[in-house]
């Protein structure tokens, strides 16, 4: 039992679900009689394993975590719960299919001449897109609810700091910089202190400016006040 308080699932979570929800906003919204905004809102959401680095392509970004997680965190839990690894690894293979039936559906859509058409595909285009973000919604909240209390057990902070370490190290800029622009003001004013005071204490001065910066630029302005004060205490 370690006790670790390093959580490597809720900050980045709670930027997912603010993307979820922005992307779901858009799309239920979204006049599909109108070609060049119905191709804005699928060109941002589309996914294809070959453009899956793409920052801006939303659903690469849900597909990528998966993989991060897979790839980085799963092959450690496995000796102590390989039934929960087994459960969180056949959930994202249901998260792939869908992605995957989304993206063929929305090529499909763009391709239709006729507005009548696209209206009926897009009713149908947004009830898979909810399927789809309240099973990815349920799927963290297990990851939330029962790996992250498995790791704070069978973990230090030191082996978790450096499994986050990998993931970032092996995660392209421009999608770093995607992913932060999205969970930064998703962040409450605690975790947003201890973000950046250990960013402060751990990367080079300039990184740690740009991403104030970012968050300066991103987070609501009431709350990064709380955060610059508690920073400056
Ligand atoms: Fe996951
Ligand atoms: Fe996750």
């Amino acid at each position: 039992m370690t006790g670790a308080t390093e959580d490597l699932f809720t900050p980045i979570h709670k930027g997912l679900r603010a993307m979820m929800y922005d992307l779901s906003e858009r799309l239920q919204s979204n006049d599909f009689e109108d070609l060049e905004a119905t191709r804005r809102v699928v060109t941002d959401l589309e996914h294809d394993f070959e453009i899956a680095r793409t920052a801006g392509c939303m659903i690469c970004i849900f597909h990528r975590h998966a993989d991060d997680e897979e790839s980085q965190i799963f092959p450690a839990v496995r000796g102590s719960d390989a039934g929960l690894v087994e459960t969180l690894i056949q959930e994202h293979h249901g998260l792939t299919r869908q992605e995957l039936a989304i993206t063929a559906s929305g090529h499909e859509l763009l391709g239709m001449p006729d507005a009548a058409q696209r209206m009926s595909a897009g009713i149908r285009l947004n009830q898979a897109m909810n399927a789809l973000l309240a099973d990815y919604v349920l799927h963290m909240n297990r990851e939330e609810r029962e790996l992250v209390p498995h790791m704070s057990k069978h973990f230090t902070n030191e082996q978790l700091a450096a499994m986050r370490g990998r993931i970032i190290g092996g995660t392209p800029p421009d999608r770093v910089a995607a992913i932060l622009t999205w969970m930064l003001p998703a962040l409450n004013v605690t975790e947003l202190t201890d973000f950046f005071g250990s960013l402060r204490a751990s990367a080079p001065p300039p990184v740690f400016q740009a991403l104030a910066k970012l968050g300066e630029a991103r987070v609501d302005a009431n709350r990064w006040r709380i955060v610059k004060a508690r920073l400056a205490r």
